[in-house]
Order: C-alpha cells, then structure tokens, then sequence
C-alpha cells in the first residue's frame, strides 16, 4: 500500500461521514455534525459546539440538551437551523418545526424527529479547540415506533448521505427491540 505523508489538518478531511443531529437547548435548535456516542453505561452521548454559538451560550448556562435524529427528508430544515443563529430568529417557526417539552429537560425537543434524546450535562470538555465538547448522560428517550436507525442522515464536510447497506451483523430494529 503506497501512502502519502499528508499534513494534519488533511488526517480531519480523510476521515467518513458521522450522523447529523439537531441539538434543542432552551427554545433554540442547532445543527451539530460534531456528535458522537460516549457511553455504555451510563447511557451518555457527546456534542461539539463553537463556543460563538448562542447554542453555547445557552448549554453551558442550562447544562442540559436534547439530541434530536433528523430524517433525511428534513434537509431543508438542517439548512435554516444550521445557518441561522437563536440569537435574531426563532428556529421552530422558521423552520416549521414543533417544540415539545421535555419529561426530564426543561429545555424544548423537536416532535417531528422520530428519536429525541433528553440529557443533562455531566461533563464539558476544557480543552482548546474549534469546538467544545459537552458530555450528556441520556435522562429519557423517545422513539417512533416506526422508526428505521438507517433512515438517518449522515455529514461530513458539506456532504450529506445516508448510511450505506449492512455488510455483517444483525438488522437494526432487531438490536433495537
Ligand atoms: C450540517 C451542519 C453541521 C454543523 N455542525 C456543527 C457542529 O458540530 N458544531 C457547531 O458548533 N456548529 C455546527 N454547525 C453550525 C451551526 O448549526 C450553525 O452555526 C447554527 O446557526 C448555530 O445556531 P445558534 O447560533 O442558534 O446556536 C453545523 C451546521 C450544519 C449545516
């Protein structure tokens, strides 16, 4: 295998798609790429946020988020919630989307979204960085009955897909239920 010496910064552009999510703090959404699962046990995720974001703002005031699954029909709704800032707009009108309160969160979760995550922060990250990372320990879930885990949209660097065919292992709504 013949490999390039490559610089840093090309070691982010090489790396495949991660799944992209509204994060719903207070009654603002985001768009976050930066997002991740942490934990087994307790059941916990994690997000980076740019601290200029008034997301940041808020989620380090509240210390807690909803993690919202988009569908891949709802692309128009990624575009104005990942481009406009809470700050001047409120993002659940301009995007037609429904706030519906937590059960665990006082902050606002996306009905439309077929899975939302309530979790609290248990941990922020202080390192430098573009993006500060906030860990989340899942409080509560919600899953559509119907939903479909490879229904989701996945991002990377202006690039949205889907997610690719399974190669191994079992379907997903068998790991699910
Ligand atoms: C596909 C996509 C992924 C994004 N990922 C992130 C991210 O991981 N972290 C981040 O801070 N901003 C990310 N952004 C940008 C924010 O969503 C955007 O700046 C948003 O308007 C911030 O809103 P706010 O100021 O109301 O918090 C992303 C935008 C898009 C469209």
């Amino acid at each position: 295998m013949h490999k390039i010496h490559e610089n840093s910064f090309n070691g982010i552009i090489a790396l495949p798609s991660f799944p992209v999510v509204f994060v719903t703090v207070d009654s603002n959404i985001m768009v976050a790429g930066a997002f991740h699962f942490y934990s087994f046990d307790p059941p916990s995720v994690m997000v980076g946020i740019k601290p200029e974001k008034y997301t940041y703002e808020l989620i380090t005031k509240k210390k807690e988020f909803g993690i919202n699954i988009p569908t891949k029909d709802q692309l128009d709704k990624i575009h104005i919630c990942g481009s406009v800032s809470g700050r001047y707009e409120d993002k659940y009108i301009k995007a037609g989307l429904t706030p519906k309160k937590g059960n665990k969160i006082d902050s606002y979760i996306i009905e439309e979204c077929p899975v939302n995550l309530e979790c609290k922060v248990v941990h922020q990250i202080e390192y430098e960085g573009s993006h500060k990372w906030f860990i989340g320990e899942i409080k509560e879930v919600h899953i559509e009955d119907k939903y479909i885990r490879d229904d989701a949209l996945m991002f990377w660097l202006g690039q949205f897909r889907t997610v690719g065919e399974v190669i191994e292992g079992a379907s997903n709504n068998e790991l699910l239920r």
